[in-house]
């Protein structure tokens, strides 16, 4: 499995519309974080897509160690 690049040991607060889809960067390399921009390409990592189920601001794993999928879960407490 490859593994990730730490984008930041911390979470990004993001603004997120009901209804509409995002995909997370997954492997740490984006520059547009915590949204995938492209840069995953040849590392075997690939964007987690989501629906915001509602519109609120929702705080996104830069870490990208989370065990709750795209959300931060304090795992980057332990890096
Ligand atoms: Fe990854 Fe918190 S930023 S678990
Ligand atoms: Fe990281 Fe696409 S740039 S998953």
């Amino acid at each position: 499995m490859p593994i990730p690049t730490i984008a930041q040991k911390g979470p990004y607060p993001v603004e997120v519309e009901a209804g509409k889809s995002y995909y997370r960067c997954s492997c740490g390399r984006s520059k547009g974080q915590p949204f995938c921009d492209g840069s995953h390409a040849g590392t075997g990592l690939s964007p987690i897509k989501f629906e915001a189920a509602e519109t609120k601001t929702i705080y996104l794993c830069g870490c990208k160690s989370s065990k709750s999928g795209v959300f931060c879960d304090g795992s980057h407490a332990k890096l």
